[in-house]
C-alpha cells in the first residue's frame, strides 16, 4: 500500500470545517487591519532562501526540500513565506504602487525536520508582513494583529516574549563580547553550539539543550548593548504594547532561527503544547530587501503555525464551526420515485438547501438511519402513494412530527420551517 510521506497529514472531511472557519476568521481580521493577500508559488530558486534566510540557519543548512528540475535548475519547496513575499514585492515593484504594503498569506510550507507532535514536514502558516516602514508603530500593530486573531479564536494562556536583536552596528561588538564569554567553556557546549560559535554566536543563546541553557545563564545581553537608535526603537515598541494593554515578557536571550532579523523579535507560546510550544514568531527585517537586491525596505511581520493553533484549539475545546448538518434527505421508495429524485434534489439545492438522497437502493428504514447519521433537519419521503397524491410525507426530525405537504408548496414550507 502506498502511504503518505512521513511528516505530512491528510486533512479529513470531518476536520476541514474547522480549517475553513479558522481561515475565514483570519481573512476577516486581516481585512479589518487592512492587510491584502499575496500568493506566491510553491517553489522558488534555492538562492532566494539561501540568501534570504541565511546559509548557516538550520532551515537552509539541513531542512530544505531542494532538487534539480529537468533543466538542472536548483529549486526549493518554500520553507517560509517572508523571503518569497519580499521577492514578489521587489519583482512586481509593489514599492512603486504604494508607499507602504501590508500583505498577508495562508500557505503550505515544507521543512525536512524530525516529525513529532506539532512538527511536520508539510505544515501551514498564516502570517502578515508590513513592508516599507521602520516605524515602531508597525511592529506593535503586527503583534496586536497576531494576538487579536488568537483572542478572537478564544485561545487562553498564551505568553508573548519580545526582544531586540539590534542591527549590524550594535551587533558586531556584542558578538565579540558574547564569544569572549563563551570561549572559556566552549568545549562544554553542545556540538551544534560549537559549530555556531564562529559564524553565528547569537544562535547559541537560543539553544534549548539544558547544559547550554545553564552555561548561558550569565551571558551578556544584547539589550544592554544596543545602539541609541535601536534602543529608542525598542522602547517605543514596548510603550505601544503597554498603551494597547498587551502583556509581554522581555527575554534578552530570544534569538530567532532565521538570520534576517534586525531590532524587534517576538514569539508567542502556548502552555497547551509540549516541546514545540511556539505558535507564532516574527520580527523586523530591515535589511532583507537589500540582501535580495531590492530597494531599501524596512519591514516587520509574523507567521503562525496553523496545525499548532488547531492543536491548542482542540485541547481548549474551541470549535469555530458547529459540525455540518444536512438540511434535507430525500428518501425515495420504488422505481418511479427514484426517477424523480435528482430533479427534486436540484430544486431543493437551487432554493439554497443542502440536499441528499440514497444512491445505494436501500430500504426506507436504512434510508432513515442514513438521514439520522447525516443529522438531516428534514426528510422528504417519496413513494408511489406520494406520487399519486402529488404530496411529500415530510418528517421534521428535530420535532419528531410528520406532515403531508403538496409538491408545489414543499419548498416554501421548508423555508418557513427553517426560520423557526
Ligand atoms: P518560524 O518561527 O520559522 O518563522 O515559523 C513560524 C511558526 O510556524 C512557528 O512558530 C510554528 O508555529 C510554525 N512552524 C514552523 N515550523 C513548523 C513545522 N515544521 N511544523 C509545524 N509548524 C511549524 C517564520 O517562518 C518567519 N517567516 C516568520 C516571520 C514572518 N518573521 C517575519 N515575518
Amino acid at each position: 500500500m502506498i502511504k503518505k510521506i512521513k511528516g505530512t497529514q491528510d486533512i479529513l472531511p470531518e476536520e476541514t470545517p474547522q480549517w475553513v472557519a479558522l481561515e475565514n476568521l483570519i481573512r476577516r481580521i486581516m481585512d479589518r487591519y487592512n492587510f491584502r493577500e499575496l500568493r506566491t508559488p510553491i517553489f522558488e530558486q534555492t538562492q532566494l532562501f539561501a540568501r534570504g534566510i541565511g546559509q548557516l540557519t538550520d532551515i537552509v543548512s539541513k531542512e530544505m526540500y531542494t532538487f534539480l528540475d529537468r533543466g538542472k535548475k536548483q529549486l526549493t519547496l518554500k520553507p517560509e513565506m517572508t523571503a518569497p513575499i519580499m521577492r514578489a514585492y521587489i519583482e512586481n515593484k509593489l514599492y512603486a504602487k504604494a508607499p507602504m504594503n501590508k500583505l498577508f498569506y495562508i500557505a503550505p510550507l515544507f521543512r525536512q525536520e524530525n516529525p513529532q507532535a506539532g512538527r511536520l514536514r508539510q505544515f501551514h502558516q498564516f502570517g502578515a508582513e508590513t513592508l516599507g516602514t521602520p516605524d515602531p508603530l508597525a511592529d506593535a500593530e503586527i503583534i496586536d494583529l497576531t494576538l487579536t486573531v488568537f483572542n478572537e479564536i478564544g485561545l487562553k494562556n498564551l505568553s508573548l516574549r519580545i526582544n531586540s536583536v539590534g542591527d549590524p552596528v550594535c551587533r558586531s561588538p556584542y558578538k565579540k563580547q558574547l564569544q569572549d564569554y563563551i570561549l572559556p567553556k566552549l568545549d562544554q557546549y553542545c556540538p551544534d553550539c560549537q559549530r555556531r560559535y564562529e559564524e553565528n554566536p547569537l544562535r547559541i543563546l537560543d539553544c534549548k539543550n539544558p547544559t547550554c541553557v545553564e552555561l548561558n545563564r550569565n551571558a551578556p545581553k544584547l539589550t544592554d548593548n544596543l545602539c541609541d537608535d535601536c534602543n529608542r526603537h525598542y522602547l517605543k515598541v514596548k510603550d505601544q504594547l503597554k498603551l494597547l494593554s498587551i502583556p509581554f515578557v522581555e527575554d534578552p536571550y530570544l534569538v530567532r532561527g532565521l538570520d534576517y532579523y534586525t531590532r524587534t523579535v517576538f514569539e508567542i507560546t502556548s502552555d497547551a503544547l509540549g516541546a514545540q510550544n511556539a505558535i507564532c514568531g516574527g520580527g523586523r527585517y530591515d535589511l532583507l530587501a537589500n540582501e535580495l537586491s531590492g530597494p531599501e525596505t524596512p519591514a516587520v511581520g509574523f507567521a503562525a503555525g496553523m496545525e499548532r493553533l488547531l492543536m491548542v484549539m482542540e485541547q481548549q475545546k474551541i470549535q469555530l464551526q458547529a459540525p455540518a448538518r444536512l438540511d434535507v434527505f430525500l428518501a425515495a421508495l420504488g422505481e418511479n420515485a427514484k426517477k424523480e429524485t435528482l430533479k427534486w434534489l436540484k430544486r431543493l439545492r437551487t432554493a439554497g438547501f443542502s440536499a441528499e438522497t440514497d444512491f445505494l437502493d436501500r430500504s426506507i428504514k436504512a434510508q432513515m438511519r442514513e438521514a439520522n447519521r447525516q443529522k438531516a433537519r428534514f426528510v422528504l419521503i417519496l413513494g408511489d402513494n406520494e406520487l399519486k397524491q402529488n404530496r411529500f410525507s415530510v418528517k421534521l426530525m428535530d420535532k419528531g412530527e410528520q406532515l403531508n405537504i403538496p409538491f408545489d408548496e414543499v419548498i416554501s414550507f421548508l423555508k418557513e420551517q427553517n426560520k423557526k
